[in-house]
């Protein structure tokens, strides 16, 4: 394996789904991508020898890796998903000799930002063709309270150069929008900056990086907002030392395992080890309440985070309504929850769903158009959309999918042909490798039929 592959593979592979028998057998999906890039990060800013197990070896996070190198950390792999990172202690980056290329991630690049911009090295920020579409203002701007400078392409578009504060002061700012990502860039960023940092955000957004700093001893707090959201202190000038992590599996990835599972007929699929952290299992509250037979078991605790194993059986489903606030805790499960959609009785109605247009892709766009490629009748509203399901046997499918460089809009469309009458297919199937390099792997294991195109 590459440990450090760069850019996203370039050819195209296309790839069909056909209706399959029932799924069984059991899904060990890989490491949390938020976690994984998360741990080596925080270890390339630690003092000392932080040993990670479980770690998700996809290329978003292998660029990751790659990045905390070109600023002077020592990551090794030294074993499957097993990396021992050792850090330079926060404010010890150096400069990279050469351009950070983040291939198709937005959570490495705009964390790295946040880690980067209160220590005085520049250093310039480029990625793939969906990457250099995204804004990155949203994390940039905010930085530069810290006394960080850039220069990018109009728009906040990428390539771009940080100029990391050579005296950065601390803030107190309220994040602007609902992401986890701008949050940890910001808090990242508060580690080197003297004195206390207050960082607050109206919506409760995944907290892992607040988990991890805690872990590897920084000074945080968090307090509730009366008005709702919350308000996070870190003292800055941090002393982080390099602490144990073994990342859980991804509750995104178990996502089409878990998807699958409830509309191919008689399915019953083990999901072991799962992070459960609950801004991040939205999905599977609304798939019960859509009537999905999802069994929890053993719950524990590991490294900070709740984590259990999950039993799925293939489920009749009904539409329901997701409101608007429980986006943040499902967002990257749109796509999927979409195809489960499709094969409920009567319509699901999606909203508050604004972030969904700067994903990897405008990714309320390409859901859209894939369920019409299906044959499912949906609404696209500018927040949202409205899916008129058509019940478990009821998805005509036949359609020919576009991904856009989207790993979760490929995987999700191979989903649904798993379960259509008709054989669906997917432009690309390459962008599955940043995020889930094994999905094909595993869901043939559980009998799922893809066919490769010639
Ligand atoms: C992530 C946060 C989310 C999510 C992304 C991972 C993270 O992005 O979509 O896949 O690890 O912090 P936003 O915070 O921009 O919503």
């Amino acid at each position: 394996m590459p440990e450090h592959p760069m850019s996203a593979s370039a050819a195209a592979r296309p790839l069909k789904a056909r209706r399959s028998g029932p799924l069984q057998g059991v899904a060990a999906v890989p490491g949390d991508k938020s976690i994984s890039h998360r741990a080596l990060i925080l270890g390339a800013l630690a003092l000392g020898e932080t040993k990670i197990t479980g770690l998700l070896e996809a290329e978003d996070v292998l660029n990751t890796a790659g990045v905390v190198r070109a600023f002077g950390a020592r990551a090794v792999r030294v074993g499957a998903g097993q990396w021992h990172v050792n850090g330079t202690g926060v404010g010890g980056w150096g400069e990279p000799a050469d351009v950070l290329d983040f291939g198709n991630s937005g959570t490495g690049s705009r964390l790295v930002m946040g880690a980067m911009a209160t220590t005085p090295v520049t250093a310039v920020f480029t990625g793939d063709t969906s990457l250099r579409k995204r804004p990155m203002g949203r994390v940039l701007e905010p930085l530069t309270l810290f006394g960080a400078e850039y220069e990018a392409r109009a728009g906040g578009l990428m390539p771009l150069t940080l100029k990391g504060a050579a005296q950065a002061i601390c803030v107190n700012h309220k994040v602007a929008v609902a992401s986890a990502q701008v949050k940890s860039a910001m808090l990242l960023a508060a580690l080197n900056a003297p004195g206390r940092s207050r960082i607050s955000q109206a919506t409760l957004t995944r907290d892992h990086t607040e988990r991890m700093l805690a872990a590897f001893g920084a000074e945080i707090s968090v307090e509730p907002l009366p008005e709702g959201g919350e308000a996070i202190s870190l003292m800055g000038e941090a002393e982080l030392r390099g602490t144990p992590v073994d990342v859980p599996r991804d509750p995104s990835s178990a996502a089409f395992a878990i998807v699958a599972g409830l509309i191919v007929p008689d399915s019953e699929i083990t999901i072991p080890a799962v992070l459960l952290n609950p801004r991040r299992s939205g999905l599977i509250d609304k798939l019960r309440e859509m009537g999905a037979r999802i069994d929890i078991s053993n719950a524990r605790e590991s490294g900070g985070e709740t984590i259990g194993d999950l039993v799925v059986h293939a489920s009749a489903l009904k539409g329901i309504e997701i409101p608007p606030d429980r986006a943040p805790a499902m967002i990257d499960e749109y796509p999927i929850l979409a195809v489960a959609s499709a094969f409920a009785e009567g319509p699901t109605v999606m909203r508050g769903l604004e972030e969904l247009r700067i994903k990897e892709s405008d990714r309320l766009a390409a859901i859209v158009a894939g369920l019409r490629a299906g044959g499912i009748a949906v609404a696209e509203l500018e927040d949202g959309m409205i899916v008129e399901g058509r019940g478990a046997d009821g998805v005509p499918g036949g359609g020919n999918v576009a991904t856009h460089m989207d790993h979760r809009i490929a995987m999700s469309f191979l989903v649904m042909g798993l379960a259509s009458r008709n054989l669906m297919s997917v432009d690309d199937v390459s962008m599955i490798a940043t995020s889930f390099p094994q999905f094909e792997e595993l869901m043939r294991h559980l009998g799922a039929q893809f066919e490769t195109v010639t």
